[in-house]
């Protein structure tokens, strides 16, 4: 007898949102929920845990320096590993497992779009259009004010990008690369509501 095998293509659903806007939270939530309803999912994250990935962190927590550029780059790689390589996403997919992602290449146009054109970053990241487009994209929208307030709650270690005047920049450019593209299928979550609201607003909308 042939194992039960899932039928059909996973689903690649991706979470987006400035620091502190509870996305992390927000999918294993969804992935906990989904895999109660008898879903196959796998949970991944961008910069991946994978050797580009790993070599992001490091400057990130800021014990490397290197150029933006070289920084964006490093994540174009990333994805390129995450994507394409062994045990990557679309091996998932390709077994009909669904794939959860906090962060894709959204990240990239709005925190790479603070050193740099954001229609560059976004030019770089033609090839992977074609190879995977997210089927759905939660944007998970809250204040930069509210979310350094929740930064600074739950560490006093900032990352590169934990200030309000680069979150605010950053949220703006999220929404700018959003009207860039028609056809992406982006949905907008209120993230100010309790972590409970905005799992269900987000059950709601799939
Ligand atoms: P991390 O602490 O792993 O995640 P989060 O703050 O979302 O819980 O940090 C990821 C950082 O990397 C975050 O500050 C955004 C940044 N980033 C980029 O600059 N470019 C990218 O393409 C991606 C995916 C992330």
């Amino acid at each position: 007898m042939p194992s039960a095998v899932p039928q059909g293509r996973g689903q690649f659903i991706v979470f987006e949102g400035i620091d502190g806007s509870g996305k992390s939270t927000q999918s294993q939530l969804l992935a906990d929920y989904l895999i109660s309803q008898g879903r196959e999912i796998h949970l991944t994250r961008q910069p991946s845990d994978r050797f580009v990935g790993k070599a992001i962190r490091e400057v990130l927590e800021k014990r490397q320096v290197i150029p933006p550029q070289a920084l964006a780059g490093m994540f174009l790689a990333d994805r390129y590993d995450h994507i394409l390589g062994q045990d990557g996403i679309l091996s998932y997919l390709d077994k009909g497992i669904d794939v959860i992602c906090d962060r894709y290449f959204w990240s990239s146009f709005a925190y790479h779009g603070l050193d740099m054109d954001i229609q560059f970053v976004i030019d770089i990241h033609q090839e992977i259009f074609s190879l995977l487009m997210p089927d759905i994209t939660f944007f998970i929208d809250l204040l930069p004010a509210d979310a350094i307030r929740r930064i600074a709650q739950r560490s006093d270690q900032r990352d590169l990008f934990e200030k309000e005047s680069l979150l605010t920049t950053i949220r703006q450019n999220y929404l700018f690369a959003f009207e860039q593209f028609d056809d992406a299928n982006i949905t907008q979550i209120n993230g100010n509501n309790p972590v409970d609201q905005v799992h269900q607003d987000l059950i709601a909308s799939l």
